[in-house]
């Protein structure tokens, strides 16, 4: 293998260094990320980043610029499909998300979502749909929203073999029956959060992400969790972060959560781009000669 051939190393600054194997000319190379490699990060006192990938390029990208776990979310419901909520996002169409983004990341750890409907049954349900998700669409663990009444579903799925990110807090598949995206957590409830939390570790669970969580509540949760925890608008004391792609990367127009921090002007970008060529297909400027042949 050349030097040019070698996958280009991690680099972030401050995120979880991805774990190295010797490649044959006995350089380092990375290796996949794990679930052990979250469990060190929180052992060690270190955060590591999570973001949702729907498709190829941005899959790619953000495997390469190291970032240690790739969500497929039910979140592609609205930011793919263009749905209010992440509720009519089938199984299918997950998996169908989750193979091209596991196709595309070869260092990542690859999470998908279970969708509303494919799990609330019964553990079997869960557990087969599960399945579908790691062997058609090639992930390596799933992601479930639920309190401590999904521990025997988190049971049944590592008993199957299958890594649980436990998703806590706000979880937008309960939307309805929540009265729409509040913070939870807030006074006497943070307690049923702990008691959550520590229910769904103690089925097994290799992580739990809380979402819109007072910030010092997702802290203590994290501090009493022997797993990482990962956090979207819970504040800086939790394991690792996750963002929404598009949300990251500007690319989602109008009103944006107070979580959200924008790191490019993706939509302003692609704006600009596309004006730009209509402008030259109007002049007549594209193609120019050395765009024929
Ligand atoms: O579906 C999703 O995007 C999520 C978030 C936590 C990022 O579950």
């Amino acid at each position: 293998m050349t030097d040019a051939e070698l996958p280009a190393p991690y680099g972030d600054g401050g995120a979880t260094p991805a774990p190295r194997a010797e490649a044959s000319d006995g350089r380092k190379r990375p290796g996949r990320v794990r679930i052990q490699h979250l469990q060190q990060a929180k052992e060690e006192g270190r955060h590591f980043a999570m973001l949702t990938a729907y498709d190829r390029y941005a899959a790619q990208v953000f495997d390469d610029a190291g970032i240690e776990v790739l969500l497929i979310g039910d979140s592609a419901a609205n930011n793919v499909l263009g749905h209010a909520t992440t509720l009519p996002i089938t199984l299918d169409e997950m998996i169908l998300f989750s193979r091209t983004v596991s196709l595309a990341a070869s260092k990542a750890l690859v999470v998908a979502d279970l969708p509303f409907g494919s799990y609330e049954v019964s553990p079997e349900q869960a557990v087969e749909s599960s399945v579908r998700l790691l062997k058609e669409g090639l992930v390596h663990a799933v992601k479930m929203e639920g309190s401590a009444a999904y521990a025997d579903t988190v049971r049944a799925l590592v008993r199957a073999g299958i890594p649980v990110m436990a998703h806590i807090g706000f979880t937008p598949q309960s939307e309805h029956a929540l009265g729409g995206y509040r913070v939870q957590g807030r006074g006497e409830t943070a307690q049923r959060l702990l008691d959550d939390a520590l229910a769904l570790e103690e089925a097994g669970a290799f992580c739990v992400l809380m979402e819109m969580v007072p910030g010092e509540v997702a802290r203590s949760i994290d501090a009493a969790l022997g797993v990482p925890t990962i956090g979207i608008g819970a504040g800086a004391g939790t394991t690792g972060q996750v963002l929404v792609w598009q949300d990251m990367a500007g690319l989602r127009g109008g009103r944006q959560a107070t979580f959200v921090k924008q790191y490019a002007d993706l939509r302003g970008t692609l704006s600009d781009a596309a004006r730009s060529f209509a402008a030259e297909v109007r002049s007549g400027t594209f193609p120019g000669p050395e765009h024929s042949f």
